[in-house]
């Protein structure tokens, strides 16, 4: 059982620790003294703002999960970032229930703004985060060449687990990857991609605050993606399809991303993909659509 993590650092002040509420029930580890692991979270924990639901959900779920799966910068589909505090406390809190974490960094290297973002792999003491990275989102989507940093013991287990799924990563790709870095493309890649988009999410806020007033959606420092609501009570899904066959645009609808009916009502957008012209235009249409579903 993994549990989800959504950090929420940038969009929702009050919240730091989504655990999804689809997850199994067990009674609360308990240490030798009969004292519950649970109480691992004393009052002044709440400095962190987790929330009482929160912790509620933590004591119900945590026996049956093994690890902890997070996107701690620029997550997919949200947009937002972790803050220092609370990947400290994510890792307490896998400390005290035992539990591995894996740390998606896919979009590590995609930061716009000078905020600190440690990896939770550099600040972890014990041994239990497994560091993941791709160049799917440097070289182009899809390519499919990572990494992973962890102890050799996992490692050893994850070469075990890959080799009757795909054998081996092809060779092709491993020596494009090769070459590329070699040749110091990935540095030059970099400085371009971080300007280009931020120069493009900066123009897709600022559009959809200016298009939208009043509409909620996250505000990202890293990633590639924004997710907006669309007012209460509208479907995601649907306004993506008559988004597309209307305007010939096409949004992610969040649904998919959820393990229950809370994301109904959302949309991801993307700003890396489309032209500067594109997103104007797009975000211009968008508000069209949203106006138009909000006065039904
Ligand atoms: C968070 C995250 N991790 C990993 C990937 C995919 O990486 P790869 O292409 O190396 O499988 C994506 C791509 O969408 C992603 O958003």
């Amino acid at each position: 059982m993994i549990l989800y993590e959504w950090s929420s650092a940038h969009l929702f002040p009050p919240q730091s620790v989504w655990f999804h509420p689809s997850l199994g029930r067990r009674s609360p580890p308990t240490h030798g003294d009969g004292t519950s692991t649970y109480n691992v979270f004393p009052q002044q924990e709440y400095r962190h703002n987790v929330s009482r639901r929160v912790h509620k959900n933590i004591y119900k779920h945590i026996n049956s999960a093994t690890a902890i799966y997070t996107i701690p910068v620029g997550h997919n589909p949200m947009g937002v970032t972790m803050s220092v505090e609370r990947r400290r406390h994510l890792l307490e809190i896998a400390s005290a229930y035992d539990l591995l974490v894996i740390e998606d960094n896919a979009y590590g290297y995609l930061k716009y703004e000078e905020v600190e973002t440690p990896t939770l792999k550099s600040m972890d003491k014990e041994g239990s985060v497994l560091m993941m990275g791709t160049l799917s989102k440097v070289i182009g989507t899809g390519f499919r060449v990572g990494w992973v940093i962890a102890d050799k013991p996992f490692i050893e287990k994850m070469s075990q687990a890959k080799q009757p799924i795909n054998m081996c990563t092809p060779s092709i790709s491993q020596f494009i990857a090769y070459e590329y870095l070699k040749r110091g493309y990935f540095e030059k890649y970099h400085r371009e991609a971080i300007k280009v988009y931020r120069e493009k999410r900066n123009l897709m806020l600022s559009t959809l605050e200016q298009k939208l007033d009043g509409a909620r959606f996250t505000k990202p420092i890293a990633g590639m993606f924004i997710m907006l609501w669309l007012p209460e009570g509208c479907n995601g899904e649907e306004f993506a399809k008559q988004f597309l066959e209307k305007h010939h645009v096409a949004v992610v609808p969040g649904r998919s991303f959820y393990t229950d009916e809370s994301g109904v009502n959302t949309i991801r957008l993307n700003f890396s993909r489309p032209s500067k012209e594109e997103i104007t235009e797009g975000v211009e249409k968008l508000a069209k659509l949203y106006k138009e579903i909000s006065t039904r």
